[in-house]
Order: structure tokens, then sequence, then C-alpha cells
């Protein structure tokens, strides 16, 4: 599990030992925190065995292919703000695509054709109609969405180069929440640009208020929609995509949301029901990039994967706030 130690990649890693797999992480902690590892270890009683390395490193893939019997790769790193994407393209796609090319070059190598990939919703184009379904256009509208699509196309090559690959593409909507223990969530490095963590650490005083992007947009309430899936869900979802691979081949491509849509307004409303924090809010200038509305048709990944998304909105902002509340600062 490439980028095991982040946010999405620790919650899987969870969900897969608990399965019964025997995951090995290798991540090369710039993005995420050792403590997440402690956290696996105090919820589950183990930990996963971690490697401390780079993706796009061939020899130290080699070698962890050489060394442990490996069947699958869930191929969780990669850099993810939008905005850092548009500041440095070429990073973006050196450290994206760039390392994901070597992965797939030291996999072959090795034997080992069957890889989960993360993609993203923001492969959509944001003019198409919503729910997306997996066969919607996709336009990416920046560097960073362009890099999930790049591989997405690289993963077709391969596919169509040897039916032997067994290639699952997972897009994932807005993920939100975190283990409802405390001791695993998202710790962003930076100041995060994301909705929910803005929005709790605003309730837990971290923030004195909350820009709201915009409240003129053609939605009911002004406010964008988005797709928000607690990433307990999501994790699942990777479960059940793995065993589904084990049973087909070829390239699969799965939308991971709920299916239904909540605006940024009744996001802090519910939050504010939640946390009984004072949130303070106020409205400005709409965020450049932003469509009023993504939400995904998640009936695919239903049906295929029999996997259903368990947790509401409400749900969703407890464990966020149970885990913002119980670690402030994050890990640190
Ligand atoms: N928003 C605010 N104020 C803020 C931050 C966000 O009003 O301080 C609004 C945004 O304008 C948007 C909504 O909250 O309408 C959600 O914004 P996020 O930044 O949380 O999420 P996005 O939908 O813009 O993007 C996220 C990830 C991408 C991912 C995409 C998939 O950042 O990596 O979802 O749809 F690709």
């Amino acid at each position: 599990m490439t980028g095991g130690a982040g946010y999405i990649g620790s919650h899987s890693v969870l969900a897969l030992m608990e399965a019964g797999y025997d995951p090995i992480v290798l991540d090369d902690f710039s993005n995420s925190s050792k403590e997440s590892i402690s956290g696996i270890k105090k919820i589950y009683g183990a930990g996963p065995v971690v490697i401390e390395g780079d993706t796009g490193n061939s020899s130290l893939l080699m070698d962890i292919f050489s060394s442990y019997d490996v069947n699958s790769v869930l191929h969780f790193s990669g850099l993810k703000s939008v905005e850092e994407s548009m500041a440095d393209p070429l990073r973006y796609y050196s450290e994206n695509v760039g390392s994901s090319l070597s992965l797939l070059r030291t996999m072959q190598e090795a034997n080992i054709q069957t890889i989960i990939f993360s993609s993203s919703a923001t492969v959509y184009d944001p003019e198409s109609q919503v729910p997306y379904t997996e066969n919607s256009p996709t336009n990416p509208i920046n560097p960073y969405g362009h890099t999930k699509l790049c591989v997405e196309q690289i993963l077709h090559g391969l596919a169509s180069s040897n039916p032997e690959w067994k290639v699952g593409i997972l897009r994932y909507f807005n993920p939100v929440g975190a283990h409802p223990s405390g001791h695993i969530g998202e710790d962003p490095k930076q100041k995060p640009n994301n909705l929910m963590p803005l929005v709790m650490q605003t309730a837990v005083g971290r923030m004195e208020k909350l820009l709201i992007y915009g409240d003129d947009y053609d939605t009911p309430d002004g406010t964008c929609i988005r797709d928000y899936i607690h990433v307990l869900d999501l994790a699942r979802g990777h479960l059940s995509a793995l065993t589904y691979l084990e049973r087909h081949q070829g390239l699969h491509i799965w939308n991971l949301g709920t299916g239904k849509g909540t605006s940024v307004q009744e996001l802090i409303d519910k939050a504010r029901e939640v946390t009984g924090a004072v949130i303070n809010t106020e409205i400005t200038f709409r965020r450049l990039g932003d469509s009023p509305e993504a939400v995904a048709d998640p009936k695919k990944a239903k049906s295929e994967l029999s996997w259903h998304p368990e947790y509401s909105i409400g749900n969703m902002c407890a464990d966020h706030w149970n885990w913002q509340r119980q670690n402030p600062d994050g890990y640190q």
C-alpha cells in the first residue's frame, strides 16, 4: 500500500488488516505521520509492515517485491492539493505520473499484475450533468486532476496490452470523517484547503472564521453541493474492489460516493448541531474552478462490488469532530 500512512491509506490499511490481509506500507512520510501507524496499532492491536521510502524508487520496490509475497498493490501515494498543482505543475506530473509509471514498470518486471489506483472525482468535466456516472465525460481543469486522468490512461494502455492485468480505478468524491476511536484521522501538514477540516478547525478555535466561497450559485441555498463520503466507507470500498479483482481481470472503474449532495451551508449547519460549537462564517467571492455541484452516481459500485455507504453526514461530522477534538494539533 503506497502512501499507506496517509489519511485514506491508514484507514484502508486498518480495513484490510481487519479483513485478514497482511498489508505492507510503503510511505515516505512527506505528507503523513508515523503516528498513524501507532494509531492503527492502538485500534487493531498490531500494525502493518512499514517501509520508509519513495514509490518512485524502483530498486527499493524490487527489494520489497522479492522479499515479500506481494499479490496486489493499492496505490494511494501522491500529491493532492489542487492549488499547489496550479503553482507547481511539473512537481505534480513528476510525483503523481512519474512515480506511478515507475511503480507499474517494476510491478510488470516482478510479475505482479493487480493494482487499485486512487483516482478522483476531479477527473470529470465540471460542465457534465450530475450525478456523474463512470461514463460521464472527463475533463479535469487543473494539473492535479490531469495527473489522475493521465495515470488512468496509462492503466488503460497497460490493461489493453495484457489481459492478465487486474486494474481497479476508484474515483473518490469528498472524503471526510475519521475512525470513531479518534486514533487516526486527517492531518494536513499545511493549512488545509478542504471544507470539512476547515469547519472543524474553526469549531475547535484554531481559526477565527470560515470563509464561504460564494452563496450565489444556482443551487437551493446558493452554496456549492458536494458528495461527502465517510473515510471508513471509502476504506471498505478498497476491500470490496480487491475482492472483486480476485475474480475478474481487466480494468474497472468505480465511483466511490454516496450519491447524496450536501451544500456548504448544510454541512456547516450540521457541524454546528453535532459539535455545539460556534462556527463563525463570512460569505466571500467564488473560488476559481469550483463547480456548483459534484455528486456521484454510485450504482456501479453498489451492484458490482456489493458496496453500500453506511455513514450519514451527521456521522461524518461527529467522527471528524471527535478526531479534531482529541487531536487539536493533529498527530503532533
Ligand atoms: N469551501 C468553502 N470554504 C472553504 C473551503 C471550501 O466555501 O474554506 C467550499 C468550496 O468552494 C466547495 C466546497 O466547499 O464548494 C468543497 O470544497 P473542498 O475544497 O473541500 O472540495 P472540492 O470539491 O473542491 O475538491 C475536493 C478535493 C479534490 C478532489 C475533489 C473531488 O480537494 O482533491 O474534491 O471532487 F479531487
